[in-house]
This record gives structure tokens, sequence and C-alpha cells, in this order.
């Protein structure tokens, strides 16, 4: 008897094995998502790394309650972008601890942590912020590769939102690429106009006159061009805010040179969020924590 229980279960078994493992194919075929473009070219481009130019994203940054919260947007699209690498500066007279303990854990594989004071005759209303960050920035750079290095450099500031998209579309920028950029010139976008593959003028809010009325997250300028123009640098004395991005590009390229990224700038990779003061009114109304808590 048991013998016959024996023979039949040794018959069934393969045909059980077949069962589950058609069920698990079809389990497999139903739940993997079809690969996206995005990832089929970081496929491609994993296979070879090496040759990828180095995206060096420049983010001028201020201590304020919302610091560390923007810092934490950024990174965590940063860390996902290879061969990219994080120049943060900082608007202060040494680095602070909160910055410098923020990168190393930042999962930002390659950052350079770089600080300059603005003077305070620099911050009134009205004058243009960040011009002596991002020029630092770019004096690193001007001091730290040489031609013989392939890169892309663009201006990151930490009150934006990125499309990992938009690191794709920046980083076969030849001479100065641009894109739309959301929520700038008080509309819901502005952008670059292109015909026949060419920028012919500009759709925006604010200032139409403008030589290049684009955001400063709307443009990246290949290394070469910041190497081989060592003296192009953003202008205080007689930049009004707003014309800091065309004093700087007129200064590199012309409107014709411009290469059209974005599906022709038709798709809006970032955005100028702004993150909402935080309400803190209630803070000194009340005993302090007995720990001091980074925030
Ligand atoms: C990757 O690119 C480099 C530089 O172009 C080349 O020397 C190398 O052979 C490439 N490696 C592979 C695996 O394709
Ligand atoms: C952009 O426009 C040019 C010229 O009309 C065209 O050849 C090209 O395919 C367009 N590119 C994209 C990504 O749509």
């Amino acid at each position: 008897m048991k013998s016959v229980i024996f023979s039949r279960f040794f018959i069934l078994l393969p045909w059980v094995l077949i069962v589950i493992i058609m069920i698990d194919i079809d389990t497999k075929r139903t739940f993997r998502s079809p690969m996206s473009a995005r990832q089929r070219t970081q496929r491609t481009v994993a296979s070879n790394l090496s040759t990828l130019p180095i995206i060096y994203a420049i983010t001028p940054t201020y201590s304020r309650p919302v610091q560390k919260a923007e810092l934490t947007r950024l990174a965590q699209a940063f860390r996902q972008v290879p061969r990219f690498h994080w120049i943060v500066v900082e608007d202060a007279s040494s680095r602070s601890d909160l910055v410098t303990k923020f990168l190393a854990r930042s999962g930002v594989s390659a950052y350079t942590h770089l600080h300059i004071f603005t003077p305070r005759r620099f911050k009134r209303a009205g004058m243009p912020r960040a011009t002596e960050q991002r020029n630092v920035a770019l004096t690193w750079l001007r001091q730290h590769r040489t031609k013989k290095d392939t890169g892309v450099v663009f201006f990151a500031d930490d009150d934006n939102t990125y499309s990992l998209e938009l690191f794709d579309e920046m980083r076969s920028t030849k001479g100065v690429s641009v894109w739309p950029v959301g929520f700038v010139g008080g509309r819901a976008y502005e952008r670059p106009l292109v015909s026949g593959g060419k920028v012919v003028g500009w759709y925006t809010g604010w200032r139409p006159d403008r030589p290049f009325a684009t955001d400063m997250a709307g443009f990246a300028v290949n290394l070469h061009v910041i190497l081989s123009n060592p003296r192009a640098q953003f202008k205080r004395r007689g930049s009004q805010p707003g014309m800091q991005e065309s004093d700087f590009l007129r200064q590199i390229t012309t409107v014709s040179q411009l290469e059209p990224k974005a599906h022709n700038c038709t798709r809006v990779l970032v955005w100028h969020t702004r993150t909402e003061k935080p309400h803190l009114a209630n803070e000194p109304k009340h005993r302090k924590d007995t720990l001091i808590i980074e925030v």
C-alpha cells in the first residue's frame, strides 16, 4: 500500500514542479514593468562610464531654517546621477558644521565644499545674489581642471527641483545648451523658442529684451568653454537681478550658437519650486528643547 502511494507521488512530482515553475514565470512577467528609455540609457552608460563627461553642478547656499531640507532634496536626486561632481559654495566666512556633515552623509560620492562670505553691502535688495559663490566655483574649476578633462558645468541653485532626465539632456552639451524652466518670470514656465533646431527667441514673462531670457537653471556650459574663457564670470557691478544670466552668457556665446535640449525646448525638467518660509513665530513663546537638534 505504502509503495503504491510512493510511486504515485514520484509520477506526479515532475508535473507539480512544472506547474510551480510556470506560475513563477508568469508572476515575473506580470510584475516586471517594461524598461524605461532612461533605464536603457543607464545600462548602456554603465557599460562604459569612463567615457562620460562629468557634470559639475555648482550650488551656492546660505544658512537659513530650510537649508538642510533644500540640500537634502538636491542630494537625493544628485546621488543617482552617474559621473557627477557637486560643488557646494557656502555664503559664510568658514565651512559650517551643518554643511560639512551633510555632504559627508549625502551619498554624493564626488563633491567639493567651498565658502566665501558676501559682504553685507552687497546683500541689499535689488542686488544680484550668489555672485561671489558662483565665481569662486568657476575659479576652482579653472585651477583644478585642464583641457584634458571633459565635463559640463551647470548652476544648480538649492531652491529648485531637478528631474534626473535633465542630466541626461545636458551631458551632451558641446558649447552652451538651453532648455525650459518651470515657475520663473511670473509664468508657468519660460523657454527658448526653437525653429529648425536653432534658438530664435524666448517665451518669457519678464523683460523679453534680455539677450538671453533664461534662468540660472536653464543652461549648461561645456567645461572647455569655461576654461578657454578664463575671464568670464558673474558681474556684480552694473548687473541687475535677473540680468546675471545674460551678462554671463554674452561673455561666452551667442544666441545662434545655443544648443536646444529637452526635445527642442518643449519639456520642463527643472522647476524653480522655492520652499515656503516655515512658520516659526511660536519658537520664542516656548521653552527651548533640552536637546540641541539639528534641523
Ligand atoms: C571605454 O571608453 C574608453 C575611452 O574611450 C576606452 O578606452 C575603453 O576601451 C572603453 N571600454 C569599454 C569596455 O568599452
Ligand atoms: C528638433 O528639431 C530639429 C529640426 O526641426 C529636428 O531635426 C529634431 O529631430 C528635433 N529634435 C527632437 C528631439 O525632437
